[in-house]
């Protein structure tokens, strides 16, 4: 974790963001699971798909990714000539760590048949070393356009994997990888929740466990989830993913309940994300006004990974919102 060690009392943060930002010709981007603050003052909140084509579109000089580090890499990767800065550097993913490239290459090599389609929470050089990127709004459309006779590894999420394997009837090689923040939540206490709200639904993130995703009502990706709650007709959702996601929802639909999925303890913080808590607003302010830590790739690395991420962005072309996981 960076640790500010500098003194901002006095600072209004917001204010000088707002100015940096004019300043610096930069555009704020920020995941859904990041702090309310952060959201509502960012130029665009979306998930790890859209955020991507934010990042690859935008006409600004300098991304301020307000994620984790394989969003602002990707951001990076499809934005070269951009200066892109992640508030904190440390900002990381349970998912990319259970990754190292040198294995997952001895995977690949054991496996000469099979193709790489890799969940776009992994590094840089294992994007380097796959076919296809996908998000979770875009895995099904684009394993849709992959011939039924090719073998396939999927990683690094199992679970992300082991429900399109069942979903779409496709077996796949799975790596053996977990987010941390979906393996978190309780089925023992979903249901104790469920009975206490009857009639509620579940809207689930694909990368929860079997024994969560088989009592949800809908399955998708932070950006399917939303328009779930957006439409769903009754007053009360529970919500098996990062909490806060809630804040969009609470935003988008006052008038509705939105509770939390909850973990083994029935009552406990492990589903917020520690890495993407890592960022604040007083790291985002030094970000902008020092315009660092900033995100550097090495060039070759750089265009072997934006082959696979190419790969998806036009396997995935035109299918943010429809071509989503959909309900089960
Ligand atoms: P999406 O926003 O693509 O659904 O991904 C969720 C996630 O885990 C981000 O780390
Ligand atoms: Fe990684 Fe899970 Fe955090 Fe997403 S929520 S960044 S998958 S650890």
């Amino acid at each position: 974790m960076t640790v500010l060690t500098e003194n901002l009392t006095g600072v209004d943060l917001l204010a000088e963001i707002a100015r940096l930002k004019k300043e610096r010709n930069a555009v704020i981007l920020a995941h859904y699971y990041q702090k309310p603050e952060i959201q509502d003052l960012a130029d665009y909140v979306g998930d790890s798909l859209e955020l991507s084509k934010k990042a690859a579109a935008t006409d600004a000089d300098v991304i301020a990714f307000c994620g984790v580090k394989f969003m602002a890499d990707t951001a990076k990767i499809l934005s070269p000539q951009k200066i892109v800065i992640l508030p904190d550097m440390d900002a990381g993913c349970s998912l990319e760590d259970s990754c190292p490239p040198e294995k997952f290459k001895a995977f690949r090599e054991a496996h000469p048949d099979h193709i790489a389609l890799t969940y776009i929470n992994c590094s840089t050089e294992v994007k380097a070393l796959s076919d296809v990127i996908v998000t979770s709004s875009s895995a099904e459309t684009i394993l849709a356009q992959i011939p039924l006779d090719q073998k396939i590894i999927f990683g690094p999420d199992r679970h992300l994997g082991g429900y399109l394997s069942r979903k779409l009837g496709r077996p796949m090689l799975l790596w053996p990888g977990v987010c941390i923040v979906h393996e978190a939540f309780s089925e023992t206490e979903l249901l104790k929740l469920k009975a206490q709200n009857p009639g509620a639904p579940i809207a689930a993130h694909p990368e929860c466990p079997p024994a969560i995703i088989d009592h949800a009502d809908y399955v998708g990706s932070t950006s399917g989830i939303l328009n779930f709650a957006k439409t769903f007709p009754g007053d009360t959702l529970i919500v098996a993913t990062e909490p806060h996601i809630i804040h969009q929802m609470e935003k988008a639909i006052p008038g509705k309940t939105f509770i939390g999925a909850p973990g083994a303890d029935g009552n406990c913080n492990c589903n917020i994300c520690p890495y993407m808590a890592l960022n604040t607003l007083e790291k985002l302010y030094v970000a902008l006004r020092d315009l660092q830590p900033r995100i550097e790739i090495e060039e070759g690395l750089r265009l072997a990974a934006k082959k696979s991420l190419d790969r998806m962005l036009e396997m995935a072309a035109g299918t943010v919102g429809k071509g989503d996981l959909g309900a089960r």
